[in-house]
């Protein structure tokens, strides 16, 4: 915990979200570039390493509650029964936190948790502000095209400091014409918050108490009330529907796949190219268009991915190809290829130089070094020994209705085409399959299995049995060729 760290971050998240129209999401876990509106808000405050991290849950506050125990334990959910105002949700939290005996000395961070593409830095340049000016609070404002819906920053006419905020719902016509906003994130020294929010009155159009009246109610006591203008005001948007969702998600697209091009990746589309956060990646992989990076993929060095391939916590080894391919939960080692049209389930690993090929799906099996499973197969609940081919139009038959059974391929081996492996069964190293061979016994190393019935032709049978028919013409006229030979 640093020198500098805030006693606390609260995180405001306890609103309904009605213009999300969602009848079973609550609006701070919808998600953005692989992590929930409230987990934006939670790695930011995060990064300040807050001595108490705090998130204000209300609406639909089980399931918050549970995605926060789930993913962001290191958080303290405070309920807010009913939600009374931005006032109240940080009263309730401070409380809260006070009612379990911890004293709060110092900076608290207020945010919100709607406001996805808010960075730690941000916060941090927010707490540094505040500290440097012995501020009493400070507020991160921002200048923005379109201020309607939000509060409005009054400045004093003679030192330009901020004199209060007033809500849209409250102000006069002039004060809506004001393009600075409150972005609703603020540092506040810890005994002066707790201070004035219990003079906050619900004396306004929307009878809440705002949090915002703490910034009169401390100018007035004689505090420095100062602000911090966001460099950029996209960084503060704030999402209240499903339109804003979509461009804050197009954004913070932007801003991570500019970074990874920064360190050396190739997005040959970024308008058609969607990462998670979380995704990390190595100098020269390549980004073909209309591929998606989800949760925890990762790219290795000089690898190409697409076009048009989802691939979800997947590890792609240097040099790797991967086209038009699905991939959950799979390792694609190094200078391995899978795809055109190819489905990774999770527990796919495929070794060095391994290779499956066009439409076949690979589900919990392991593909030793330089294996190939290259055509229209399924392999399932198998293991496949390095250098081994498998034929087109091949099955590992890994369930018999209850019970999964694995398959187990040697090395080297040559399996035929359509060949179905009824599981358990095992072929030994360097063994052969015959095409068309329903392997149901195990093959020893060495040997070839051959599972299927002769083989027997039935001369002259089309003309007998389909005189009159194009075929019996051609059949007719095919042994009056090889009469005249
Ligand atoms: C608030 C600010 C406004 C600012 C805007 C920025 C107030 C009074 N107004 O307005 O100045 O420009 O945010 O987006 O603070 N919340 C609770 N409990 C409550 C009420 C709200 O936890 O009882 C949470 C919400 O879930 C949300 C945040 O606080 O995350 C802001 O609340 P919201 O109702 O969206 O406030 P705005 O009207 O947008
Ligand atoms: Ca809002």
């Amino acid at each position: 915990m640093s020198a500098n760290s805030p006693a606390a971050v609260v995180v405001l998240a306890a609103g309904g979200g009605t213009r999300m129209k969602s009848n079973s999401l609550p609006k701070v876990l919808h998600e953005v570039c692989g992590r929930s509106l409230v987990g934006h808000a939670v790695a930011a405050a995060e990064e300040l390493m807050p001595q108490q991290l705090v998130v204000v849950i209300g609406h639909m506050r089980e399931k918050v509650q549970e995605h926060l125990a789930a993913h962001h334990p290191a958080a303290r959910a405070v309920v807010q029964e009913e939600q009374k105002g931005t006032g109240h949700a940080v009263r309730t939290a401070l409380e809260a936190l006070a009612a379990d005996g911890v004293e709060l000395d110092g900076t608290v961070i207020v945010t919100t948790g709607d406001a996805p593409l808010l960075t730690g830095s941000t916060l941090a340049a927010l707490a540094g502000a505040h500290a440097d000016q012995g501020n009493g609070v400070t507020v991160l404002t921002a200048v923005v095209p379109d201020p309607f819906g939000y509060g409005r920053i009054l400045r004093d006419g003679a030192d330009g400091a901020v004199a209060a905020i007033v809500e849209e719902k409250d102000a006069s016509d002039a004060q809506r014409a004001i393009a600075e906003i409150n972005s609703g994130v603020f540092a506040f020294d810890a005994k002066l918050l707790a201070e004035a929010l219990s003079r906050v009155t619900t004396d306004n159009v929307q009878g809440e108490e705002y949090l915002t009246d703490t910034l009169e109610i401390l100018r007035t006591a004689g505090h420095r009330v100062g602000a911090v203008v966001a460099v950029d005001y996209r960084d503060i948007l704030g999402i209240n529907d499903r339109v804003q969702l979509a461009q804050a998600r197009r954004l913070l697209n932007d801003r991570l796949l500019e970074k990874a091009m920064r360190a050396g990746v190739t997005v040959v589309d970024p308008a058609t190219t969607w990462i998670d956060v979380q995704v990390s990646y190595e100098p020269d992989a390549v980004v073909l268009p209309g591929t998606q990076l989800q949760g925890r993929t990762h790219l290795g060095e000089g690898c190409e991915v697409g076009p048009n391939s989802t691939l979800k916590d997947t590890r792609i080894g240097a040099g790797a190809h991967v086209s038009n391919t699905t991939a959950n939960g799979a390792e694609v080692g190094d200078f391995a290829s899978a795809g055109p049209y190819a489905y990774l389930r999770p527990g796919a690993k495929l070794a060095r130089k391994a290779k499956v090929g066009t439409y076949v799906e690979v589900k919990n099996s392991e593909l030793g070094e330089g294996a190939k499973v290259p055509h229209l197969s399924y392999i399932g609940d198998a293991t496949i020994g390095e250098g081994t081919n498998i034929g087109a139009a091949s099955v590992t038959v890994n369930y018999d209705g209850v019970n999964k059974h694995r398959t187990v391929i040697g090395a080297h081996c040559r399996t035929g085409s359509d060949n179905m492996f009824i599981a358990p069964v095992t072929v030994g190293d360097g063994a052969y399959t015959a095409a068309g061979s329903v392997i149901a016994t195990d093959v020893p190393p060495g040997a070839l299995g051959v599972a299927r019935a002769q083989q027997r032709n039935i001369e002259g049978w089309v003309e007998r049995k389909r005189s009159g028919t194009a075929s019996a013409q051609a059949a007719a006229a095919a042994s009056e060729g090889a009469a005249e030979a």
